[in-house]
């Protein structure tokens, strides 16, 4: 399984803050966004990732992510012209995914709690694995409807009037056959190649599973100014109160074996003083204390 980090669009509902800096680049709380996307995905067991954004904002991606070998993993980058869509991104990264599976996240999505998407790849053999989420404000998003035995009924792009409460989150886990299928649709009335009717083209081949994430977990999208001061609101209060951090790159590559202890060290040793490197300072000693 490869992954695509899709961190591109024009965050517009962020200006002024985004006429000079990537979305995906602003701060939820303690770290640039992009970290808790990319942190679930090092969690998952990823290794191998794409990440695609606008011409103007890969040069900084790149300075803070580099090409992903100080994790243990590798970082290529793409570059998207024009929001498209994010079904495009499958198009754009044709190359890169080869003859695998892959998972795509948007760079803007925040989750925290459980396993779910762990064992949703470990346990992925086929078709295509979306989830679901209930939320206030369904219209907003691609909305999924079940029927009674829990299956996928329908899926619509910000409905008027949606069929249900379940709202369909930026992370998403294809076969193959994903490329095909991109190539395949038409862009939809505001000029996008929809992520929906990849979905829609999985449902119709009844290939695709939706499952459902339970209420105790959080999904954080931070895209307005309230989203995002929310965000980081929610990773405070986490962070403060359990003394853990969420969305440390460093510390899921290592708990994943994707960096030894002295990597981590060594990596930690080049950092300047700050509450990161005092976080990590103290995954090392756990790290110490357990191993005997
Ligand atoms: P959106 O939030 O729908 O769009 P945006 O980020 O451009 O923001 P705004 O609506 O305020 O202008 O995009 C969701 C995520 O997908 C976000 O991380 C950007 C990314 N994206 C792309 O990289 N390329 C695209 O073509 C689209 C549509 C989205």
């Amino acid at each position: 399984m490869k992954a695509i980090l899709l961190a591109g669009g024009t965050g517009s509902r962020l200006y002024p803050l985004t006429s000079v800096l990537s979305k995906q680049l602003h701060a939820v709380y303690d770290k640039p966004m992009i970290y808790y996307p990319l942190t679930v995905l090092i969690a998952a067991g990823i290794r191998e990732f794409c990440l695609i954004s606008t011409p103007a904002d890969i040069p900084q991606f790149r300075k803070l992510l580099s090409d992903g070998r100080q994790w243990g993993i590798s970082i290529e980058y793409m570059e998207q012209e024009r929001p498209r869509g994010i079904a495009e991104a499958f198009i754009i990264a044709e190359e890169f995914i080869g003859s695998d599976n892959i998972t795509l996240m948007l760079g803007d999505n925040i989750f925290f709690g459980g396993d779910y998407f762990p064992r949703a790849i470990a346990e992925f053999r086929g078709g295509a694995t979306i989830f679901a989420y209930h939320v206030k404000d369904p219209y907003r998003y691609g909305v999924v409807e079940f029927d009674q035995s829990g299956s996928a009924l329908s899926i619509e792009e910000k409905p008027q009037n949606p069929k249900s409460h379940y709202a369909i989150p930026g992370i998403y886990i294809y076969d193959n056959q994903i490329v095909e299928i991109a190539r395949s649709i038409n862009p939809s009335d505001r000029g996008e190649l929809e992520i929906t009717d990849v979905n829609l083209e999985y449902l119709r081949r009844k290939q695709l599973s939706v499952r459902r994430l339970s209420r105790g977990f959080a999904w954080l999208d931070a895209g307005t100014s309230t989203a995002l001061q929310e965000a980081s609101a929610y990773i405070e209060a986490i962070e403060r109160r359990q003394g853990i951090k969420i969305g440390c790159p460093e510390e899921a590559a290592f708990i994943r074996n994707f960096l030894s202890l002295s990597d981590l060290e060594a990596l930690i040793h080049k950092m300047p003083s700050c509450e990161y490197r005092d976080y990590l300072n103290l995954v090392v000693s756990e790290a110490y204390r357990s191993h005997g």
